[in-house]
């Protein structure tokens, strides 16, 4: 939600800030700007759409100086336009800022500052900034003074950059539930949303902490708390490197990372697996309080919850530990009962949703332990949670999650199986059976991705539908929702998927000629019930298209279209059937001409309610 990057230092502002707004795309592209000051002028320049319209503007009109701030938009408050693009300006425009997060109280503000003749020209709740600071300098305040007296009156949610005419030089930062870093490289500073905006010039950074605020100079960055006193910087070295954010040869983030899989398992195997043995170095609950737990309340979002909800049934089958899973959203506002022996788990690719951390921090509230499943082990979700585990994926930018998604599932596994050892409930036997197939999966991975013709001949069939419907069960019904929500969000073809055993209780009223059904069969105890799902759907002359596993001749003689994945255990195929779903989400979005790394409407973290 929202990307924002600033710069002091020797090189090019222009082409450093851009650089940057390119590997923070994914937080939001709805319009950009940029503010740059060139000895104590300042100039902005802003353009509707895509990162790719400013740089054609700055081609016309370059901007040129040694300080300067960017922003690239996710609209909450006010349509996608030029005028609701950030940077925001005062007045007497010579103070510029940009915001990520939510102003709770602009509307009040903004009321206020008009009484006192300030005059707002976008409908952003960002655009109240700038006319505060105004305001406490007018007063008579000093910058820091007049910076602090405008962050006490801010409620809600943000991390903002704040350059002006007044201040050559020195960027002010601010930071309050939305991620801030700081990073160096050679006497130059910058400030980013995320890391990837900072690489390649960065060596170290530092992760801001809510209610930090200080700036940035071409001497150094100095950090405050808002009572005033002075926090002692921690740089920690920057390891990222830039073909790591980088599509590579692939022609999006979302191909590369769906090809990266295999890969990441086997990093993972690397730091969790020794002989037969589960290891997790980084969890702070030791094996006496996880022998204790009796049950698990597992809140997520989007794709994580659909990892979750496959969680739980690893949880209840091998660490015979009772799970429920819910969207974040709803767990937060309802009231979840919790006994002495529950933990709360929070599943996150970024750390940053605003869902699901605030069910973190609601369950902190109600003294409930809180276990997090994270991907960026510095975010907001990793400081606030009691323990974490890390996922291992590897940066993940593309906006439809792929790599996080398997990396989720296989720890949520890890970690059942953990569990289930230490409680001495899962055989030593049927734990080495289980770790023998997930340490097959990685060849397999690969195999299927070899399919990718098929399944883009299968993409040409979709790409003129309306509608589609993802069925499986018990282990793949969670793949059958993932399935969905792949091929919605980044083709825009409307899917959903159901549990195979709801079909008939309504969803089989959709089907028809021209209503294609995704039938997820793998072999199993499943099998045969989804083979009713798929007679149900053919006689209603449903298109079939089914995932099975190789050689499974009798499913296959009654699809329209097959893709098949190796023989594994039931259990752990959902880990094989993500791939062809993804991969028949890509080539169906691509058929379509849609920008699969940057869906209409969505951004990459979800930062605001
Ligand atoms: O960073 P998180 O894992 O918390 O994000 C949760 C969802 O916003 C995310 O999974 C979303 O559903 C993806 N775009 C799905 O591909």
């Amino acid at each position: 939600m929202c990307g924002i990057v600033g710069y002091i230092g020797p090189k090019s502002v222009e082409s450093v800030l851009i650089n940057g707004l390119k590997k923070l795309e994914y937080r939001g592209y709805d319009s950009a700007g940029m503010a740059v000051l060139d000895g104590a002028e300042l100039s902005t320049r802003k353009a509707l759409g895509k990162i790719a319209e400013l740089e054609k503007q700055l081609k016309g009109q370059p901007v040129d100086g040694t300080t300067g701030i960017a922003h690239t938009r996710w609209a909450t408050h006010g349509e996608p336009s030029t005028i609701n693009a950030h940077p925001h300006l005062n007045n007497e425009r010579n103070i510029a800022v940009v915001h990520n997060g939510i102003f709770e109280n602009y509307a009040k503000l903004k009321a206020e500052l008009m009484d006192d003749g300030y005059v707002f020209v976008s409908e952003t709740d960002t655009e109240v900034a700038p006319h505060l600071l105004e305001k406490y300098i007018d007063e008579g305040f000093s910058l820091d003074e007049a910076f602090v007296r405008m962050l006490k009156r801010l409620e809600g949610q943000y991390a903002i950059a704040c350059i002006s005419e007044k201040m050559e030089k020195k960027i002010y930062f601010a930071r309050k539930g939305s991620p801030l870093i700081l990073a160096r490289g050679n006497n130059e500073y910058l400030l980013a949303s995320d890391i990837p905006a900072v690489i390649p010039i960065a060596h170290e950074a530092i992760y801001l902490e809510d209610e930090q605020w200080g700036y940035i100079t071409e001497q150094g960055v100095s950090i405050f708390n808002l009572a005033g006193a002075v926090v002692e910087p921690q740089w920690q070295s920057v390891s990222l490197k830039e073909e790591d954010v980088d599509k590579g040869d692939f022609e999006y983030l979302m191909l590369k990372e769906i090809y990266e899989q295999p890969d990441v398992f086997e990093r993972i195997f690397k730091e969790r697996i020794d002989d037969s043995f589960i290891h997790f170095p980084e969890l702070k609950f030791g094996k006496e309080y996880l022998a204790r737990v009796g049950r698990m309340l597992i809140q997520a979002c989007g794709t994580s919850l659909n990892a979750g909800m496959i969680g739980r049934m690893y949880l209840e089958q091998y660490a015979h530990i009772s799970a429920e899973t819910d969207y974040s959203s709803e767990w937060r506002y309802r009231n979840p009962l919790a006994s002495g022996d529950s933990l709360v788990v929070g599943i996150s690719q970024s750390g940053e949703t605003a869902d699901t951390l605030a069910g973190v921090r609601e369950a902190k509230a109600k003294f409930m332990r809180v276990l997090s499943f994270l991907n960026n082990i510095n975010s907001t979700m990793a400081r606030e949670s009691d323990a974490m585990i890390h996922l291992m994926a590897g940066p993940e930018i593309g906006v439809a999650s792929t790599k996080a998604f398997t990396a989720q599932v296989l720890n949520l596994l890890f970690f059942s199986l953990y569990v289930g050892s230490i409680k001495w409930l899962l055989p030593a036997e049927e734990r080495r059976e289980v770790l023998k197939e997930i340490l097959a999966l990685p060849e397999k991975m690969r195999k299927i991705l070899k399919s990718h013709e098929q399944i883009k001949q299968i993409a040409e069939y979709l790409k003129d539908k309306n509608d589609t419907i993802f069925l499986g069960r018990t282990y793949n019904y969670p793949s059958a929702l993932e399935g969905a929500l792949k091929l919605k969000e980044i083709s825009y073809i409307h899917a959903s998927g159901y549990a195979g055993g709801e079909f008939k209780h309504g969803p089989l009223a959709l089907v028809s000629d021209n209503v294609p059904v995704v039938i997820i069969a793998p072999q199993g105890e499943i099998r045969t019930k989804m083979i009713s799902n798929l007679k149900e759907a053919q006689s209603r002359k449903g298109t079939i298209i089914s995932i099975i596993t190789e050689g499974d001749e009798e499913i296959k003689k009654e699809s329209d279209y097959f893709v098949e994945i190796p023989p594994c255990l039931e259990s752990i195929s959902p880990l094989l059937v993500a791939i062809p779903l993804q991969l028949l989400a890509y080539y169906t979005a691509i058929a379509r001409g849609c920008d699969v790394d940057r869906p209409r409407n969505l951004a990459k973290s979800v930062t605001v309610e």
